[in-house]
């Protein structure tokens, strides 16, 4: 590699990890992209439900960049536990934090501690095989399961609770998921929503996959689609979008279907919001506050408590109301957004000056939301914040000497190169194949980084 070269660290191997690191590879930049879990992709292998295999074909695209001959990759590496921050600074002329936001929002309501009371991020993580979540235990004895929010995760969530073993049995779901939950007893799972049906977060397609379901239907209550007059202003005003009225559309559908007694079901409720979650032991119950739409100062609808409340049974909750940004070592954090403070993907301090060769990009940079595409756009900003810097002659000040893969050799000497991730790869769609599944995950990070090591035997 030329001396002169410029060398950026990417900590972080999900989609902006990935995209920052192509885009940077293709500026001339050598890169080494770093991941806490031996293996890549982050929310595309952690998140992306199971059922959904044709959405994980875009790591094909990450695969290429990975083939690039200034790419290197460190699997099994933490920034704040193994590395620092200031370690990186001493290395790299280009450090981009692209971590994602893997902690949960809480509703901070009585009862959320009961066990039967998760965060879906916990439960999502669980059943895509997360190493650090393979052990939970997920108590399925109830009849009823209550999800909260109105997003896609919450649709993803509710589908696998109803999805029969059979539609289960040909993906890459963790099997100690698919053991659970086929012993599963939910048959019914309420989705609730705060606001009413013009404002859910869902996506069309998300939304419409709920009424295909094979063995459960979807109950919309017809007088939950009779919208308020602020919701009914907005959805026909030119401030409203295609989706938020598809969505309302494909709800009027669900309410006038008769239910075809299915053996599960999924039923949408809106204007809801948990003040309480019930129960002694355990989950028992929620106390729902009924809500009406308001429209704020700023224009904006929001959800107000009509001081009217419910109680509804139910023997597991769980709550989907969005992810949010853990601090990293001492990278400068907003506590109250959970993302690391920055301008347009330049990490700031306290006053809002740009910190030299410090960037950030995807989810930790402008929040949990957004389709893995949506990353890519946003490497892409953080990118040109580089290239502005680079040709101002404003990157970090590395003086550490020599290679920093010495370096980081020496600090995680089991860490896992991209071609032990190649073996791991190879070792789960080979279990898959036999079983006509994509992969059968490896879920434990020791039998990862021992099938990984191969790579350096075979080197
Ligand atoms: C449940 C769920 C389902 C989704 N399904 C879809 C879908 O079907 N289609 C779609 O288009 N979008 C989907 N999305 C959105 C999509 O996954 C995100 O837009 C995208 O993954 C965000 O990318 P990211 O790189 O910012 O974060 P992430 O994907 O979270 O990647 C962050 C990476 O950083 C690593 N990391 C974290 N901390 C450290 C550390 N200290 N040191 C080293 N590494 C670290 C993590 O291990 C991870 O690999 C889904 C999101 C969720 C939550
Ligand atoms: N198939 C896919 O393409 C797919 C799958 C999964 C995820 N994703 C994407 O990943 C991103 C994250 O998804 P997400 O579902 O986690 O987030 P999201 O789309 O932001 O939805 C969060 C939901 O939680 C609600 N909420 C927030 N705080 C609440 C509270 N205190 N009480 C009750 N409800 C509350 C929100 O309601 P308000 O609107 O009232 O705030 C909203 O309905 C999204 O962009 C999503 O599209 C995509």
């Amino acid at each position: 590699m030329s001396a002169d070269i410029k060398r950026a660290v990417v900590v972080g191997a999900g989609p902006s990890g990935f995209y920052t690191t192509g885009q940077l590879l293709a500026e001339g930049f050598a890169v080494d992209l770093i991941d806490v879990l031996p293996v890549p992709f982050g929310l595309v292998r952690f998140g992306v439900a199971p059922d959904h295999p044709k959405i994980k074909n875009v790591t094909r695209v990450y695969e290429k960049t990975a083939s690039h001959e200034n790419f290197r990759f460190f699997g099994g590496v933490k920034l704040g536990r193994d590395i620092t921050r200031a370690e990186l600074l001493q290395r790299y002329d280009v450090v981009v934090y692209s971590t994602g936001t893997s902690a949960d929002n809480r509703l901070g309501v009585d009862g959320e501690d009961l066990p039967g009371s998760y965060a879906a991020t916990e439960f999502v993580a669980w059943y895509n095989g997360h190493p650090d979540y393979a052990d939970r235990q997920f108590d399925l004895s109830a009849e009823r399961a209550v999800v909260i929010g109105n997003g896609n995760v919450a649709i993803d969530v509710a589908r696998m609770l109803v999805l029969g073993p059979d539609e289960l049995a040909p993906t890459d779901t963790a099997d100690h998921a698919i053991a659970a939950l086929a012993k599963s007893n939910v048959k019914e799972v309420v989705l609730l929503g705060r606001r009413g049906p013009a404002q859910a977060a869902f996506t069309n397609p998300e939304l419409l996959e709920l009424g295909e379901l094979k063995r459960a239907d979807v109950v919309v209550d017809p007088a939950d689609l009779e919208l308020d007059e602020a919701s009914a202003d907005w959805l026909e005003s030119d401030a409203a979008d295609a989706t938020a009225r598809k969505n309302v559309e494909i709800l009027r559908e669900y309410a006038r279907r008769e239910p075809t007694g299915k053996s599960h079901r999924v039923v949408l409720k809106f204007l809801r919001s948990p003040l309480e979650i019930l129960g002694d032991e355990k989950v028992e119950g929620l106390r729902i506050g009924v809500n009406k739409i308001e429209a704020g100062a700023d224009g904006a609808l929001r959800a107000v408590d009509t001081g009217e409340s419910e109680t509804l049974d139910c023997g597991i909750v769980l709550r989907s109301i969005g992810y949010r940004g853990n601090p990293l070592d001492d990278v400068p954090f907003e506590p109250k957004r959970g993302l690391i403070r920055n301008q347009e993907g330049r990490v700031c301090d306290e006053s809002g000056n740009a910190l030299p060769g410090e960037y950030c990009a995807g989810w930790v940079k402008r929040g949990p939301s957004g389709v893995i595409g949506t990353n890519k756009k946003c490497a892409t900003g953080t990118v040109a914040k580089i290239i502005e810097d680079r040709d101002a002659g404003l990157l970090g000040n590395p003086t550490a000497d020599g290679d920093p893969s010495d370096w980081l050799r020496e600090r995680v000497p089991a860490f896992t190169s991209w071609r032990g991730w190649g073996l791991i790869d190879e070792h789960e769609q080979s279990e898959g194949e036999a079983q006509g599944r994509p992969r059968v995950k490896l879920v434990n990070v020791d039998e990862m980084t021992r099938i990984a090591s191969g790579a350096a035997e075979r080197a």
